[in-house]
């Protein structure tokens, strides 16, 4: 198992006030899979992501990354499996805006003991990988918000992760541009990546082969996207709106008299 968390709770500490975000999670998800976390605002998503990508901390519960548990692990070697395990993809790109688009990818690499030498060679491969093979000289400012969002899967690809990390890596995008990026996704799925996705988005929960829901911090379901009551039901009534719509546009169909 890639990732297996027991019992998980995080609560946040505000002066004398406390938020309890995550509220006894369980989770375990294998390598190649590809999940979509959802829910509604303020339901633990982004809480439980920067624990999964050891961001952050549980305040209770026990969580094994690919067979070592991570509160067992030093400050330094938590930043070393952040490094080489983790990448991560945020809604806001977060680039470094001075540095061009190959500085960005090859940044992770400065810090990996793995990959220090060759880091050049890797981050122009991370870059093409992505579609951007022109475009390697371009600072985030010179580059469309879809660009930058493939910059940042760049790298978060160049030190191949055992798991990538994406919390709502589309919410800064139009339809357009979050279907490429998705489609982007796919295809490093195919290619045996392991992917958590955090999106509102049930059109793009759908690319993902199981999803897993939160409220006030607790999970209420998890399924395969197929099996999924929610997804199946949002399924139904987009195709239904297809053919209302197709029978609106013909005329026979609509109803209206043949001259
Ligand atoms: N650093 C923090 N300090 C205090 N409270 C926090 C902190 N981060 C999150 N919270 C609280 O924890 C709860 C869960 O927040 P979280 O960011 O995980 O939600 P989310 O599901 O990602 O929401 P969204 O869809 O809006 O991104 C919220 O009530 C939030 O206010
Ligand atoms: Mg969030």
């Amino acid at each position: 198992m890639t990732i297996r968390i027991r019992d998980i709770h995080k609560v946040y500490r505000i002066g004398t006030e406390k938020v309890h975000a995550l509220r006894g999670v369980n989770l375990e998800i294998g390598r190649n899979e590809y999940v979509a976390i959802m829910g509604a605002s303020g339901s633990g998503k982004s809480t439980l992501m920067n624990i999964l990508g050891c961001l952050d901390q549980p305040t209770a519960g026990s969580y094994e990354l690919n067979g070592r548990l991570t509160h067992r692990m030093s400050g330094s070697q938590l930043a070393r499996v952040r490094n080489e395990e983790i990448g991560f993809v945020f809604q806001s790109f977060e680039l470094l805006p001075r540095a061009t688009a190959l500085a960005n990818v090859a940044m992770p690499l400065a810090y990996s003991r793995r990959f220090f030498w060759g880091a050049k060679r890797r981050a122009r491969h991370a870059l093409e990988k992505v579609g951007l093979g022109d475009r390697m000289h371009h600072k985030p400012n010179q580059l469309s918000g879809g660009q930058r969002q493939r910059v940042a899967i760049a790298r978060a690809l160049v030190n191949q992760p055992s798991i990538i990390l994406a919390d709502e890596p589309t919410g800064n995008l139009d339809s357009a541009t979050s279907d490429e990026i998705i489609a982007l996704f796919k295809a490093l799925h195919d290619e045996g990546q392991t992917i958590i996705i955090v999106t509102h988005e049930e059109d793009i929960a759908g690319n993902a082969r199981r999803i897993v829901r939160l409220r006030d911090g607790r999970i209420v379901s998890d399924h395969p996207t197929s099996e999924d009551p929610i997804h199946q039901d949002f399924l139904r009534r987009a195709l239904e709106a297809a053919h209302r719509q197709a029978a609106a546009a013909t005329p026979a169909a609509a109803g209206s008299a043949a001259p």
